[in-house]
């Protein structure tokens, strides 16, 4: 295990008609307030409507950035942090999924920076300061509500990266897992191929003697595997979408990965082709993962077979541990495609034309991959074998 310090400053409030602590943690912060959401989901369920009926309670000045684009925008972003410094902001109030998050954590910083909020995300500049903001989630997926990593993209220029900062951590997250019954189908299959994900970039990494890290990370991918199929049957479940909910969170909140550095070499392959095409994270996620897998099996083959064994019920009697690996690959594909995760990037008529521009998206800072490098032609090898 590596040294490590952990510090999550972000208080979390889950549950039931949590909505009402609103009314205990808003008023520290401020009244004049910037809410911000996306294109108009939280209108359709009631939740915009309770938001701003406790905001007037509390007697806050409330101004609006509605539109917030899924994979969220720089020029979103700008349009934010010019209402918070002509209006002197004083708290922001991100209700919505991880893109309306994001993109609040980039108005929080940018409202206490002197320039174009892109040189954050870029790391021109690096955030000292930022207002304070608290979330209402309503998808599982990112853990944005729980975590100081944002995503931004400039779709002028075909670029989506990732940015973070000590400074943009929520204070305070509200997860009431009714807030996502009305996420649809397909959200809610993204959302669950992202959580699952983020255990799977952690889980690839080089450090030795991480088994309470590699249990919790194995509980959490078996626990999200359990409950999907269940949960995608009866999308109002509570108790589904409260376990889906909280495994988000766990996912990518800093808790099950100290201690080692994951590989997150997907996430950056996965971030070039939506700069490029515009995608769903969790689709791009889907189709990218296995074949990122299968790349790099040959690296350490021992940890594809701890999964595939603990994780997807691989028997490895008899079979090398690239052989158990490649079945547990192979499972998790299966797995994918049974709750109707896209399996091919020709499912969002994507074919090879932009793969070059994909694999200089993905390289804008050089090879990449903690538990293993990969060059441009690894990029490229891992995009053909998706098509
Ligand atoms: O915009 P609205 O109308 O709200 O609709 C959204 C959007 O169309 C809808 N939705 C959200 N909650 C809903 C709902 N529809 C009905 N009922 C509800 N309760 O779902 C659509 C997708 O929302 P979005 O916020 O884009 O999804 P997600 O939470 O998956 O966020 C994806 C973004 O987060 C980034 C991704 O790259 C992508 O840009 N990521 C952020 C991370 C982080 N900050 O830590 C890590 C992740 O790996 C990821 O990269
Ligand atoms: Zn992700």
């Amino acid at each position: 295990m590596d040294n490590f310090i952990f510090q999550n400053p972000t208080k979390l409030i889950f549950g039931k008609d949590q909505l009402e602590q609103l009314k205990n943690e808003v008023p520290k912060y401020g009244k004049k307030i910037l809410l911000v959401y996306g294109g108009g989901s939280i209108k359709r369920s009631g939740l915009y409507q309770k938001v701003t009926g406790i905001l007037e309670e509390l007697g806050a000045q409330v101004f609006e950035l509605p539109g917030v684009e899924p994979n969220p925008r720089i020029t979103t972003a700008r349009k934010g942090v010019e209402i918070c410094k002509q209006e002197g902001i004083e708290f922001l109030l991100a209700v919505g999924g991880g893109s309306v998050i994001d993109c609040t954590k980039l108005i929080a910083a940018g409202a206490k920076y002197d320039g174009d909020p892109w040189d954050l995300v870029i790391k021109k500049a690096i955030a000292q300061d930022a207002l304070p903001f608290g979330t209402v989630l309503t998808l599982a997926a990112t853990g944005s509500e729980m975590n100081s990593g944002s995503v931004i993209t400039n779709w002028e220029t075909n670029e989506k990266y990732g940015w973070g900062s000590p400074v943009t951590f929520p204070k305070f997250s509200i997860l009431d897992p009714v807030h996502t019954f009305t996420v649809p189908k397909n959200q809610t299959i993204y959302g669950i191929v992202d959580m699952m994900s983020h255990t799977l970039e952690h889980y690839f990494h080089l450090a030795d003697h991480t088994e309470y890290q590699d249990r919790m990370c194995e509980s959490l991918l078996i626990t999200v595997m359990e409950t999907a199929p269940k949960l995608l049957n009866e999308l109002e479940n509570y108790e589904y979408r409260a376990t889906i909910l909280y495994c988000g969170t766990m996912a990518l909140n800093g808790i099950i990965n100290m201690g080692y550095r994951g590989d997150w070499a997907t996430h950056n392959l996965e971030h070039a082709v939506s700069a490029v095409y515009d995608i769903p994270h969790g689709g791009g996620l889907a189709i990218l993962f296995p074949n990122w897998m299968k790349h790099n099996l040959h690296v350490k083959p021992e940890r594809f077979k701890q999964l595939a064994v603990r994780v997807f019920g691989v028997n490895p009697e008899g079979k090398s541990a690239e052989e158990v690996g490649l079945e547990g690959i192979q499972k998790l594909r299966e797995y994918w495609n049974s709750i109707g995760a896209p399996s091919r990037l020709a499912d969002y008529q994507i074919d090879d034309s932009k793969m070059e521009l994909m694999a200089d998206r993905a390289m804008e800072n050089g090879e990449f991959g903690n538990f293993a490098k990969l060059n441009r032609d690894d990029c490229l090898a891992i995009y053909r074998a998706s098509l």
